[in-house]
Order: structure tokens, then C-alpha cells, then sequence
């Protein structure tokens, strides 16, 4: 890499992941210059040789906005490439997506977890204290949460943490206090941590959106596999639960919701005072599993069979968020109903019915 490129610019690390890759089309859309590292870890590359989400995202902007959409294939920990990066491009924020995100894979391979999204994210930080670029936007989750009686609910940014369930939980609560403490060292630092409920949906262009390796372990993609016809039918862990139809009740967001809560998040770091911020992301609503059922049948037109099963281990009964103070506070709140979330995801699927960013990608879709 050479010259440098005086443009201000973001960096996103996983921006090819399902998150990330829907983050980097608002950025785009909203001019910004977005620089991408991804070790692909989770894609295959493409003809361009770039993952497939990456030219999928430059077919949905614009192609003068395509040019600004900066990719280099590596890990977010590799600090040699990233002061390579933070050289060649004038990186005013980092939104952090990077790392593995798999609950049930998470305790199996707890280590790979704990040295991936921790270890790594310690040498991300080192490197952007050392090019003094010290504004974070953190890719966080709702299973930051200790998951309290009923009576706690909805869930606030203040609500109580940890007792997490899995190490992919841990892990996010672990990166939230590490960048809470470099704040409090240094003051310089603004760090805002996104708690995620449940993200679904895919863009309307139906050309990205998530494509779990291997069988989903979140319900929405699974049942939209069901609809296309991968499963045949969706096992609904429990219907003996205290909720209005026995099954699980959970706070769903589109992505797109989700994206510009990033573009939010990044619009309000300049007026933020410096120190860590949490925010909810989330619509404030629950909807049951039955529920989500319904209403991905009457979208699809297609019936979703299902098998009641055991309540899954670690699961809740209801789960959901008060999230007013990123309205409050970043102006940002959810549009998009859960129709719009499975009349998208069904874009998406029938567009997609075997993936396309898992390693077998070689141009199937
Ligand atoms: C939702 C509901 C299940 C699958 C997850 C993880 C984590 C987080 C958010 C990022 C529950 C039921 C599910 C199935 C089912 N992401 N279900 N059959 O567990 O709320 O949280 O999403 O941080 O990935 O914490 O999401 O989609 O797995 O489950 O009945 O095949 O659907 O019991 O009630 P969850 P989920």
C-alpha cells in the first residue's frame, strides 16, 4: 500500500458478515469512505477475488459510491497490516464487527473464541492508540445481559450484566469492560457499545443478507431454509413457556434497522463526550416464535411445518428491550416492522435458496 489517502475514512472490520456487509451499504450510501478488512473466516472469495458480500455491496450503491469502498483481505488482530492500513487511509473511527459469533460452536471451542474476539481486539486497540485514532463503535450484544426474573424487564442499558450463558457471550461482555477501562486511562477514547437484540431480515435488494454455514442455530434463517425447502420443518424448542402462546418471545430488529443504528452511532461520536456509552439496539417489542411463524407463512405464501420439541438449554422465556435512550441520544429508533424483516429475509432466501457466502460459494446461489 502506498501514498496516503487524505480522504476521511471508517474502518470496518467483518464488514463482510451479515451485520457488518449491511453497515457498509448505508456508510456507502451516506458518502462515507469505508475501508474493510475481513480474513474471511467465514466467505470464500469471489471471480473479483474479493467475498462474495463485498461485490454484492458495490452492486447495490452506486458505482461512484463503490469507489469508495476500500477492501484488504486480514485479520483485524494483524497489527503489520493494520499499521499499514492506518498509514494509507485517514481513519477517523473503527466500527468493530469482527469476530466468531456462533453461541453453540462458542462452547465448544471456548479458546478459539477467547483468543479470537479478545486477543485480537487487544491488538486492534494497541494499534489505533498508536495512530491515535481513538473513536469505537462496538459491535456488542444483548447476551451482555444477566438473564434476571421477568420483573426486569425491559431491559435498560443499566439493567445487570454478566452470568452469561456461553463464552461468545463472555466475550462481548469482556470487550466492553477492556474498552471501558482504556477510556477511564485515557480520555481521548469515545467508545459506543451497540447491545444488539435479535437482528433478522436481509436487504430489499435480496442480494445479501445472513447465510449461516452449516444448519442455523437462529430461528429466522432456519425458518426461512424450511420455506425454500433446505429443512422440512422447524423444531420450536418449547411451548411451555409463561408467554402468550408457550413459546419463546424474543426482541427482533431488521438489519437495515440495525445498520443505521451504526450510522447513527457514528453521526452522534463527534458531539459524544469522551468515556463509553451503551446503546440498545432493539424495537421494544416482542414477538412469540409461533408468532414469527404466522407471519413468515402469510408473507411466503408457503407453510412453515413445525415439530414442538424440548425447551433448548440456556434459552429464556422472554427477552426484550427498552431502547429510548438511543432515541434519546442518537436520534435512531426501528422503522421496520417484522413483516418488513420476513418479506425481506424471503427476498433474500428465494434469491440465495443455497447461501452464498460459505466456502462451496464457486458461483452457486
Ligand atoms: C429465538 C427463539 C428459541 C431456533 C440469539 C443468540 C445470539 C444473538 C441473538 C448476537 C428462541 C427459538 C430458535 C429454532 C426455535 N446474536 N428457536 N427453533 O436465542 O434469542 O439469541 O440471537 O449476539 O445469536 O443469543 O435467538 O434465533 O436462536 O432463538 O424454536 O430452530 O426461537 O428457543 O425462543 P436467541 P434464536
Amino acid at each position: 500500500m502506498n501514498g496516503f489517502l487524505k480522504t476521511k475514512a471508517v474502518l470496518v472490520t467483518g464488514g463482510a458478515g451479515f451485520i457488518g456487509s449491511h453497515t457498509v451499504v448505508e456508510l456507502l450510501q451516506e458518502n462515507e469512505t469505508v475501508v474493510v478488512i475481513d480474513n474471511l473466516s467465514n466467505a470464500a472469495s469471489d471471480a473479483n477475488n474479493l467475498p462474495p458480500a463485498i461485490s454484492r455491496i458495490k452492486s447495490i450503491v452506486t458505482s461512484s459510491q463503490a469507489k469508495n469502498l476500500h477492501f484488504i483481505k486480514g485479520g483485524y488482530g494483524d497489527k503489520s497490516m493494520l499499521d499499514k492500513v492506518f498509514k494509507k487511509y485517514n481513519i477517523q473511527a473503527v466500527i468493530h464487527f469482527g469476530g466468531f459469533k456462533a453461541v453453540g460452536e462458542s462452547k465448544q471451542l471456548p479458546l478459539m473464541y477467547y483468543r479470537n474476539n479478545v486477543a485480537e481486539t487487544l491488538n486492534l486497540i494497541k494499534a489505533m492508540n498508536e495512530h491515535n485514532v481513538k473513536n469505537m463503535i462496538f459491535s456488542s450484544s444483548a447476551t451482555v445481559y444477566s438473564e434476571g426474573p421477568p420483573e426486569d424487564l425491559p431491559l435498560v442499558e443499566e439493567s445487570p450484566l454478566g452470568n452469561c450463558t456461553c463464552p461468545y457471550a463472555s466475550t462481548k461482555l469482556f470487550i466492553e469492560n477492556i474498552l471501558r477501562d482504556v477510556t477511564m486511562s485515557d480520555d481521548g477514547w469515545k467508545v459506543m457499545a451497540l447491545r444488539y437484540f435479535n437482528p433478522v431480515g436481509a436487504h430489499k435488494s435480496g442480494k445479501i443478507g445472513e447465510d449461516p454455514k452449516g444448519i442455523p442455530n437462529n430461528l429466522m434463517p432456519y425458518i426461512a431454509q424450511v420455506a425454500v425447502g433446505r429443512r422440512k420443518h422447524l423444531n420450536v424448542f418449547g411451548n411451555d413457556y409463561p408467554t402468550i402462546d408457550g413459546t419463546g418471545v424474543r426482541d427482533y430488529v431488521h438489519v437495515v434497522d440495525v445498520a443505521k443504528g451504526h450510522t447513527a452511532a457514528l453521526h452522534a461520536l463527534d458531539a459524544m463526550k469522551s468515556g463509553f456509552r451503551a446503546y440498545n439496539l432493539g424495537s421494544g417489542r416482542g414477538t412469540s416464535v409461533l408468532e414469527m411463524v404466522q407471519i413468515f407463512s402469510e408473507v411466503s405464501g408457503v407453510e412453515i411445518k413445525t415439530q414442538i420439541k424440548e425447551r433448548r438449554p440456556g434459552d429464556v422465556a422472554i427477552f426484550y428491550c427498552d431502547p429510548a435512550r438511543a432515541w434519546n441520544e442518537l436520534g435512531w429508533k426501528t422503522e421496520k416492522t417484522v413483516h418488513d424483516m420476513c418479506a425481506d429475509l424471503w427476498t433474500f432466501q428465494q434469491n440465495n435458496p443455497n447461501g452464498y457466502v460459505s466456502a462451496e460459494y464457486n458461483g452457486k446461489t
